[in-house]
């Protein structure tokens, strides 16, 4: 059945205040209902949001504005990987902000020195660039593969080609979406810009045959988190490792949403042990709390930048280093990562025993999964509305493909909570 949507962007099947509505826990959703129908009559409707209202936040728990709890299993995309408000990351936030809050890059600041270093001893890359957005920092990572290829490969000047995977989600700028393979994001944002081959993610022989001389960089998710989070199959990220070497081309990681502990390792890579050209970081990187992304490299990737060539106003400000060196310090103790792979194991065991009962596949990897509904019950987007009713905040990616990303502070009694309702959700709709 299709979800009809009205004005207020809610459901009309589930509407707020309806007895199959959004949560038969609470009569009171007035709140929900005018905060829902004011947000929605002044902004471009760029976003389908679930008819939540969240008003506060904390661990891996919100709480909306009519008093309602929900287990977060969405993690802001993955850039609330340490949960809602980490005491250590606040901290460090309110420290920062009785100290000095921005200064551009026209000057230094004390948190920068120490912010690149932190990063760089992080991913054991010599130099790091902080910018802000995810798409900024994939950006980066094409204009430094471009300025790479023409100045150390030796590239004739405008013939730059970089290899991308079919299926990628590296963010909404005008250049990423020219190589974008979804028309919802692609359609109507022409013309494209030039210079970006796609091949089948996941298929090595394609790539192979991708590569040329005029290719500056494979540019590639680990593990593809909108298409589904898609997992590669073994062996292909070290193959493309190795075709890289080889023919003398830059593997950039888009680690945006892989990164930071939520597999289970502090990059998805190292999974296969493989250590790219240069890794791209967003999310996770400023805690839940500022954007902050960055790309990290060697200074013979890196270091072809000169001043004026590239840049941000607020990229690399001292309270987005601030918050983003205590999130390394975090990363450092090896918790976070140990806590994916645990309760991600937790959470895997549950989602494979719902498949063939009204679960087709789950894949994924630490406490990541992309779960896909058997499609003759439901939508993707059904299912996430009616895991909201039941009090699990999760979203669709496409079709009948549900992500589960909760924050990796969450125990295994959230996660059987929200495996409950999610079978709960199925049982329902094979019901009717
Ligand atoms: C792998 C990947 N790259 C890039 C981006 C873009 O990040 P941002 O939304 O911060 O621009 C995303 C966002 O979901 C992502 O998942």
């Amino acid at each position: 059945m299709t979800s009809v949507v009205n004005r207020t962007g809610v459901d009309s099947r589930t509407s707020v205040g309806s007895p199959t509505g959004v949560d038969s826990r609470s009569g009171v959703d007035s709140r929900t209902a005018s905060a829902v129908e004011a947000a929605e009559r002044h902004t471009a409707h760029n976003y389908h949001p679930l008819p939540v209202v969240i008003a506060e936040a904390e661990g891996a728990w919100v709480t909306d504005v009519d008093g309602r709890r929900y287990l977060d299993c969405l993690a802001g995309y993955s850039a609330l990987n340490f949960g809602h408000r980490h005491p250590g990351l606040v901290a460090a936030a309110r420290e920062q902000l009785d100290r000095v809050t921005l200064t551009s890059r026209a000057f230094l600041h004390d948190q920068f020195g120490p912010f690149c270093a932190d990063l760089a001893r992080l991913t054991g890359k010599e130099l790091v660039l902080p910018m802000n957005s995810g798409a900024e920092a994939v950006e980066t990572a094409i204009k430094v593969s471009r300025k790479w290829g023409y100045k150390v490969k030796g590239v004739p000047d405008g013939r730059a080609t970089i290899v991308v995977a079919d299926g990628n989600f590296h963010g909404r700028t005008t250049t990423i979406v020219s190589f974008s393979t979804d028309p919802e994001a692609r359609a109507d944002y022409g013309p494209y810009t030039p210079g970006f081959v796609v091949v089948p993610y996941g298929d090595l022989d394609a790539l192979a045959a991708a590569v040329d001389e005029t290719t500056v960089a494979v540019l590639l998710e680990p593990i593809q988190g909108e298409a589904g989070v898609l997992v590669p199959p073994r062996g292909y990220l070290s193959g493309v490792r190795r075709l890289c070497t080889e023919r003398g081309v830059l593997f950039v990681a888009d680690e945006i949403q892989s990164g930071l502990g939520r597999t289970g390792a502090t990059f998805a890579c190292d999974d296969e042990s493989v250590v790219p050209d240069m890794y791209i970081l967003g999310k996770a990187l400023g805690g839940g709390i500022v954007p902050v992304s960055a790309v990290a490299a060697n200074a013979d990737v890196l270091g072809v930048l000169r001043p004026g060539e590239h840049g941000s106003t607020f990229g690399g400000n001292p309270l987005a280093c601030a918050v983003a060196r205590a999130v390394i310090a975090l990363l450092e103790t090896g918790e976070p990562q140990a806590r994916a792979r645990e309760v991600g194991a937790h959470l895997h065991r549950r989602l494979n025993a719902l498949v063939g009962h009204g679960l087709t596949a789950v894949r994924g990897r630490g406490l990541w999964a992309g779960i896909d509904i058997d499609p003759a019950l439901m939508t993707g987007r059904e299912a996430s509305e009616r895991l909201m009713a039941r009090g699990v905040l999760a979203k669709d990616t496409h079709g009948s493909t549900l992500r589960l990303a909760p924050p990796l502070v969450v125990t295994e009694a959230d996660i059987d909570l929200a495996v409950d309702a999610l079978a709960a959700v199925l049982e329902d709709s094979a019901a009717q």
